[in-house]
Formats: C-alpha cells, structure tokens, sequence
C-alpha cells in the first residue's frame, strides 16, 4: 500500500543527505515531492535522480520537482510554497529539514556566528511552517509537518547553538501541536483544518557533513557511531524512513513528539559499555 499516493509534499534541504533521502522516501510511496534547497543545481539534480528511478510498481511513475528556496530569506520561502502549491495543487506534507552547525567554540562565537546557525535551523524551520500553515490546514486528512531536530536538542553533544536551536525545533513542534491539532471551529475529526507536528532527531548519520572533511570526518563519524548501543553512525534511508512513519497515517494519533533515531546514543551514556559488557 502506497502511504502517499495524492499528497503532495515539500521538503526543504531535500537535495542532498536526509532531506534527499526523504524526497525518496515519499516519492516511492507515492507522493509528488518538491525539493526546496538553496543550491537549485543541486535540487535540479536530485528531481532528475528520482524520476529517472522510474516506477517503484504497479502504480505511477514516482514524480519530483524542483524549487529554490533559503529559508533565511522570507521571500524566497514564500516563493517556494507558492510554487509548490502552484506544481501540485496541494501541499499536505512539510519535511522541514535544513540545519547548519558549526565547530566555532562556545567563547569565539559572536552574534553574527549565532545567527548564522539559529537563523536557518530554528528560525528558517519556523519561517517554512508558516508560509506552509494555510495550504497545510487544507489538507484532506490533516496536514503534517515532520521537523528533523537531533541528538543535540535532547542532550548534551557540543555545539551551544546549534543545539540550542535543535532544542527550540522540538519544543516549537510541541506549542504547535497544540495549537493546531483541532480545526478551529471545534469540529474534532474534521477532515481538515488540521495539522500534526512531530519530529526526528537522528544522531551521526552518514551524509557530506561528516565525509566532506575527508579521512578526519570519516573518522570522528566512525567514532561517534561507535559511542550509539547499537555500535555504528545511521544511514539517511534510516531517517527517512522514520520521517515517512510520522508523516503518514500510520501516525495518524500521533503529534507533538520527537522520535529519536540514533542507534540507541541518547538512552543513556553508558549504553555502548552497557553494550559490550553484556550485563
Ligand atoms: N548528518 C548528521 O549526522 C545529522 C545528525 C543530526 C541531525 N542532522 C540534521 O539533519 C538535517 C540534514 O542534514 P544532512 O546531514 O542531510 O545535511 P546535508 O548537508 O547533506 O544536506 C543539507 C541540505 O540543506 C541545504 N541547505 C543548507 N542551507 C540551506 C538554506 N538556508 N535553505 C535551504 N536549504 C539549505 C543544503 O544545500 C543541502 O542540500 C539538518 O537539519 C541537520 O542538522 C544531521
């Protein structure tokens, strides 16, 4: 059975890493995805890359399109809702999912520093959900927002502001939640008006953001998985396929919760002694 088939869903920073392999995700179950990335080759490209798989089975051949979007700029946000919208009529399903992180330390981070990693991963994420909210409340079924948060926003992982701004995603999916988990009218079990909000936090999961620094950020990805109970750094299908499940009716009576997928790294920090000691 096909989770999507007729949503249509946008997901920003979709053309590389966990957004791409969410893009995927949707599209082989049946929805028609729109790529929102800063980079418009790279979008561009990921669109290709997931019509050209062609058709996943019986039913219609996946579909992708691509929008540029930054979600540091208002405008170009609601440009890219717009053009969603305009693509494909609907827009039922937001993965927002672009967050930048930075290894500056605590002290030499200035305001401008602060902002370079709070605008786009808090702010941006607020800024995408509000130019989605109308066409989300619309949605036959209810809307669905799926944030990718982190590890760093349930524990302690280094990065105060990018952590900070993980943390601010949850709580944010948590007040909308409620805000937004009736139609306003009153009408519970309305078919619309509607929207729930939950989020991923993945820990070390296998995108550029590690292998872009070469052997040495291949290394501390190694050494980061390792610390998990289960051993080993996540894969982005693995994200996805956790994004799909809370985006889809499957978690039809679930809203306001982050649903960490890290191998096991935030249950405790002896999980992996825990682990290898057998007791
Ligand atoms: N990879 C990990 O280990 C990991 C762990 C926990 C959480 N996350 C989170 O997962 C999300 C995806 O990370 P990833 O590892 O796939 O990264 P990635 O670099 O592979 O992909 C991020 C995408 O976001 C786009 N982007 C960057 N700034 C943007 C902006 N202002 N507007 C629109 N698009 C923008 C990039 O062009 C890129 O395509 C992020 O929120 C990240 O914080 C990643």
């Amino acid at each position: 059975m096909k989770r999507f088939e007729g949503r249509a869903a946008l997901i920003t920073g979709g053309a590389n890493g966990i957004g791409f392999a969410c893009a995927r995700r949707l599209a082989d179950e049946g929805a028609t995805v729109v790529i929102g990335d800063i980079d418009r080759d790279a979008a561009a490209d990921a669109a290709s890359a997931i019509n050209d798989l062609g058709t996943p089975s019986a039913s219609r051949e996946r579909v992708a399109h691509a929008v540029e979007c930054d979600v540091t700029d208002r405008g170009s946000v609601e440009h890219a809702v717009a053009e969603t919208v305009q693509l494909c009529e609907s827009l039922d399903v937001l993965v927002s999912n672009v967050g930048v992180a930075s290894t500056v330390s605590f002290a030499d981070t200035d305001d401008a520093e602060w902002e370079r990693q709070i605008d786009p991963t808090l702010s941006g994420s607020m800024r995408v959900i509000r130019a989605a909210l109308p066409h989300l409340l619309d949605a036959p079924g209810g809307g669905a927002v799926v944030a990718t948060s982190s590890v760093n926003g349930l524990i302690a992982c280094g990065g105060v502001a990018y952590s900070a701004a993980k943390a601010g995603v949850i709580n944010a999916m948590k007040n909308l939640a409620a805000e937004y988990g009736a139609n306003a009218t009153g009408a519970v079990g309305a078919d619309s008006g509607w929207v729930r909000f939950n989020a991923v936090a993945p820990g070390t999961t296998a995108t550029r953001v590690w292998t872009e620094r070469g052997a040495e950020g291949e290394r501390d990805m190694r050494e980061f998985g390792a610390l998990t109970a289960m051993g080993r750094a996540g894969q982005p299908d693995e994200i996805a396929a956790a994004v799909a499940f809370l985006a889809s009716q499957d978690a039809s009576w679930i809203t306001g919760v982050t649903l960490p997928v890290d191998g096991g790294l935030s249950v405790g920090p002896l999980a992996r002694i825990i682990a290898l000691d057998g007791s």
